[in-house]
């Protein structure tokens, strides 16, 4: 019987828009099916606070917010699984980067400040 490993590495790439950016690896304690979500919100309950990301629905596939690059493809956080031999995770390359996985996703017609400055107002 083999068993899985007690611990999986992650490396999230991180930087804030117009910054440089760099690449930080975490181990993260492993559990069978553990999301890329669940991790990242491990390392910053348990190893840095400051990582910034988005989500909300938590693996209902329904709100969008977690769309991160997860080894190079685009993937939800809540719905893509750790990989045994290592995870790669990104913000979103064809999206403004604000900060490490947070990208601006908001479409240019609900963008508010994109309604207000062409209202007039
Ligand atoms: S957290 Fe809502 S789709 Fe992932």
């Amino acid at each position: 019987m083999i068993l899985p490993p007690k611990t999986v590495p992650i490396t999230i790439k991180r930087g804030v828009s117009g910054g440089a950016s760099y690449e930080e690896t975490f181990d993260v304690p492993y559990t069978e099916g553990m999301s890329v979500l669940d991790a990242v919100v491990w390392i910053r309950g348990h190893v840095d606070s400051s990582i910034a990301f988005r989500y909300s629905c938590v693996n209902a596939n329904a709100c969008k917010e977690c769309m991160v690059l997860v080894n190079g493809k685009t993937e939800y956080a809540c719905t893509a699984r750790l990989s045994l031999e290592g995870t790669i995770v990104g913000p979103l390359e064809n999206k403004t980067l604000i900060r490490d996985l947070v990208t601006d996703i908001v479409p240019p017609k609900e963008n508010l400040r994109v309604i207000l400055s062409g209202s007039g107002r």
